[in-house]
């Protein structure tokens, strides 16, 4: 059986071990600095799986030596975003979080694959890179499979048409900037620019933008976690099955999109080898100026992670 190890036992990395125990991927490990709670909730999930059928072992930790040859390390450890509170503003307590979580499990793990959940993402992602000094394909953020299911979800709200039908693309930082692209998202192969009358196109492109912010006003004392947990889920799964899927994704740029040194949210091709191959999209004059607007916002926001920690 493969293995994962998730560091942060909190909303998302519990919900993530949840839908990875279910589908049967791989024994989880909860990790937390909290005592006692990864323990519980480890155990709580290992005695739904013979209800389930799934023969993974689940258990609880606050222990890096338990996370011992892990496949995949997920990073969701963390302050979560509250109301009024923007992803940059977690940058400095999240970046001595994530800091250790990745040099600590890589020492148990130096095979490993790391998806990185912990917000601000694109910034916890470089960090997450340079702290290890692994090639990038071994670390890959995630953003962008969350952000297209939220836009999924709202063209399906509006449209009545099935889930299954609706593919969309969401691409850029993960933050209010993000790059929705209605040109290369559809309802069954028909693009949302034709199916939809502008108006309402607009207001599903706005409301996809402030998708964690919506929920994070509703939750109060959180940020979202079902769909942030399940694209990592999906994440994993791709990768433990050399899938080969496309999905967007947080990468270190090397010079695709004309960026470099910095994580974006790009088509990626997830597979064994982790982030495999990033896919170029051709932009129009206006997708072109958005995909530069969030670029010059997550490279902000990697600037004060330098000032903070010199690589
Ligand atoms: N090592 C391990 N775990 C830690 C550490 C640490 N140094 N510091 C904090 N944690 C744990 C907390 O104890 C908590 O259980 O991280 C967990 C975070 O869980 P939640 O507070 O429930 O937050 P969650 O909703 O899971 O979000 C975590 O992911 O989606 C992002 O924006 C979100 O950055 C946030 C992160």
């Amino acid at each position: 059986m493969k293995k994962i190890s998730i560091i942060g036992a909190g909303n998302t990395g519990a919900t993530a071990a949840h839908w990875l125990a279910e589908r049967e991927l791989a024994d989880i490990v909860l990790l937390d600095v909290v005592e006692g709670m990864p323990q519980g909730k480890g155990l709580d999930l290992q005695q739904a799986m013979p209800i389930v059928g799934s023969d993974v072992e689940v258990i609880g930790t606050n222990d890096y030596s338990a996370t011992k040859d892990s496949d995949i390390i997920i990073i969701t450890a963390g302050i979560a975003r509250k109301p009024g509170m923007s992803r940059e503003d977690l940058l400095k307590t999240n970046a001595e979080i994530v800091g250790k979580a990745a040099t600590e499990s890589l020492k148990f793990s130096p095979q490993a694959m790391y998806i990185v959940l912990t917000n601000p993402l694109d910034t916890m992602a470089y960090l997450t890179l340079k702290m290890t000094r692994l090639s990038r394909e071994r670390v890959i953020g995630q953003a962008g499979i969350l952000d297209s299911a939220r836009m999924r979800a709202f063209v399906a709200m509006e449209t009545g048409v099935s889930l299954e039908n609706i593919q969309c693309y969401v691409l850029g930082g993960h933050g209010d900037e993000m790059v929705p692209l209605t040109r290369h998202s559809n309802i069954a192969g028909i693009p949302l620019k034709e199916y939809l009358p502008a108006d309402k196109l607009g207001a599903i492109v706005n409301r996809t933008r402030k998708g964690g912010g919506e929920i994070v006003n509703l939750l109060k004392t959180g940020s979202a976690y079902y769909a942030p947990s399940m694209a990592c889920a999906q994440m994993a799964e791709a990768i433990l099955k050399d899938k080969k899927l496309i999905v967007p994704c947080a990468a270190y740029m090397e010079g695709e999109y004309g960026l470099k040194d910095m994580f974006f949210g790009v088509p990626v091709m997830l597979g064994a080898g982790g982030m495999e191959r990033i896919i170029e999209y051709q932009f129009d004059a206006e997708e072109k100026a958005m995909f530069d607007k969030s670029a010059a916002s997550v490279r902000e926001s990697h600037e004060a992670l330098r000032s903070l920690i010199k690589f």
